[in-house]
C-alpha cells in the first residue's frame, strides 16, 4: 500500500471498514509524507501543517473508543469518518460528494468480506478511483484458505471479495488486475485484488 500511494499520490483514499483505524491512520500518515515532499519540492521553507488530502473511513459501528482515539490521533485532521453502512444508498452519495471535490482518488475495500457486500461496493466506490490510480480489494485470499477456516463467519470459499472481483471485472473492462504487486509481494492479504482502473 506504501508503493502504491506513493506512485499514485491520491488527495483522496476512501476505505471501507475502520475497525480500530489503523489502516486510516496509515494512509493518512502517508497523506502527510505526500504533503512534505510536494513542499520539500516545491522549496517552502515550512512544513505543512494542515493539508487538502484526505481520507474518509466508513464503517457500520465506529465504537465510542475507536472514534476518541482516532480523533486524539495526530492525523486525525486528515481522516473523516461515515457511521452506516458502506452499501447504504445515503452513504454511498456521501462519498460521492466528498469525491467530487478532490482530483485523484485511491479506493480500499475492507469491510464485510461476502460476495454480495464487495460487489456492492465495487459497484458503488470503484468508479470514483482515478484513472491510473487503484481500487484495492482486501482479503481476497479467503478464496484461497481451508473452506473450515472461518467458521464465525459468513464469507468463505465461492463467497468472498476474490468471488466479487471477478465478477465484477466481466462488465467493467475499464479495470485490470495488477498481477505485478501480487508477484512481487508474494504473500498478500488481497491476490487479485488490486485492481488498476486503465480508462
Ligand atoms: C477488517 S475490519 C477493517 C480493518 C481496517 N481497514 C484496518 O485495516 O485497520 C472490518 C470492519 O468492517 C466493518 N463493517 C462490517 N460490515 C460493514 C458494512 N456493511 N459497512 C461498513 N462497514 C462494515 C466492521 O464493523 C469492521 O470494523
Amino acid at each position: 500500500m506504501q508503493e502504491l500511494i506513493w506512485s499514485v499520490r491520491p488527495d483522496l483514499i476512501v476505505e471501507t471498514g475502520i475497525a480500530h483505524g489503523g489502516s486510516l491512520i496509515f494512509s493518512a500518515s502517508m497523506l502527510a509524507l505526500l504533503d512534505v515532499t510536494d513542499a520539500v519540492e516545491s522549496g517552502a521553507e515550512m512544513m505543512p501543517t494542515s493539508s487538502k488530502r484526505k481520507v474518509v473511513g466508513i464503517d457500520i459501528d465506529i465504537r465510542p473508543h475507536n472514534r476518541a482515539a482516532i480523533e486524539a490521533h495526530p492525523m486525525a485532521s486528515r481522516i473523516h469518518m461515515i457511521e452506516g453502512s458502506s452499501i447504504a444508498p445515503d452513504v454511498v452519495e456521501q462519498v460521492h460528494n466528498i469525491a467530487a471535490e478532490f482530483q485523484r482518488v485511491l479506493v480500499c475495500l475492507d469491510s464485510n468480506h461476502t460476495h454480495y457486500h464487495v460487489l456492492a461496493e465495487l459497484e458503488a466506490y470503484a468508479p470514483l478511483t482515478s484513472v491510473g490510480s487503484y481500487c484495492v480489494v482486501f482479503d481476497t485470499v479467503v478464496q484461497d484458505m481451508p473452506a473450515d477456516m472461518f467458521e464465525d463467519r459468513p464469507w468463505s470459499v465461492g463467497d468472498n471479495p476474490k468471488t466479487a472481483v471477478w465478477e465484477f471485472l466481466k462488465s467493467n473492462p475499464n479495470f485490470e488486475i495488477d498481477k505485478a504487486i501480487q508477484d512481487k509481494l508474494l504473500i498478500t492479504v488481497a491476490p487479485d485484488g488490486y485492481l488498476r482502473r486503465t480508462g
